[in-house]
């Protein structure tokens, strides 16, 4: 057996994707496309991207909701998962990354599955109350509002609305109890929430993949609406 070192997990990960993802030229073109409009890499890596796309697919996914778009790397898995009818409504703040999102789902083949919102999260949020529950809910903005956008999951759900939230592990420092990073806090509050919160049933899984050491958080909403006084 190997130690998991940085090498060996990268093996692992390149292997994993390799034998099971494959090469995917509309989705190395977006993230290309990313690149060379000066975004951050931080888009999901390939493993997750189909992590996500078979959950949507096991959840039998009609409409999802994702916020925090960036290239839209993300938005075309979970779109490909949808049926003809499906949508995915993405948020995204930053008005020059929605115009590329918006390309590259275009140039993907599934813009007409893909609704981005341009906005912060929590004001965009509460003008979908009334719309069609959601199907998924991926978050995957900023950590620090963790706790609002899944407490918009829940209220924008249905019971068995699956949540996923990304970035959990943060290379470990979310196991620190004096951190005081924003990010880091704002990770740890939303999964104290998935912990006690009874709207939600939760886990959360470590990861090693392209993106370095980090975790993903896999809920099921089984009571919708607003929280309720204990
Ligand atoms: C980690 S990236 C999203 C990656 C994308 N889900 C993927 O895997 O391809 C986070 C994105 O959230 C956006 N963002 C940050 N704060 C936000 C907020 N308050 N509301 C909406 N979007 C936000 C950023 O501009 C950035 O594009």
């Amino acid at each position: 057996m190997t130690d998991p070192t940085p090498d060996a997990w990268r093996a692992v990960d390149r292997y994993f994707a390799e034998t099971l993802v494959g090469h995917d030229p509309a989705l190395e073109s977006a993230v290309a496309a990313q690149s060379a409009a000066e975004l951050p890499a931080i888009e999901v890596a390939p493993v997750n991207g189909k992590l996500l796309h078979l959950l949507a697919h096991i959840a039998g996914a009609r409409r999802v909701l994702e916020i925090g778009t960036l290239g839209a790397y993300s938005t075309i898995w979970l779109a490909r998962a949808l049926p003809a009818d499906g949508i995915v409504v993405t948020i995204e703040a930053e008005p020059r990354t929605a115009a590329v999102a918006r390309e590259n789902v275009d140039r993907a083949g599934v813009g007409d599955r893909v609704d981005i919102r341009l906005g912060r999260g929590e004001h965009v949020l509460p003008t979908l109350e009334g719309e069609e529950p959601f199907d998924l809910v991926f978050i995957d903005a900023d950590k620090e509002s963790n706790t609002i956008y899944l407490d918009w999951a829940a209220r924008l759900g249905h019971p068995g609305t699956v949540v996923v939230v990304d970035n959990v592990g943060r290379g470990g420092d979310v196991a620190d109890p004096h951190a005081t990073r924003s990010d880091v806090v704002g990770t740890q509050r939303g999964l104290e929430m998935l912990g006690s919160d009874p709207r939600f049933d939760a886990t959360a899984l470590q990861t090693l993949d392209a993106k370095g050491w980090d975790g993903v958080a896999i809920a099921v909403v089984v009571r919708c609406g607003p929280a309720t006084e204990a």
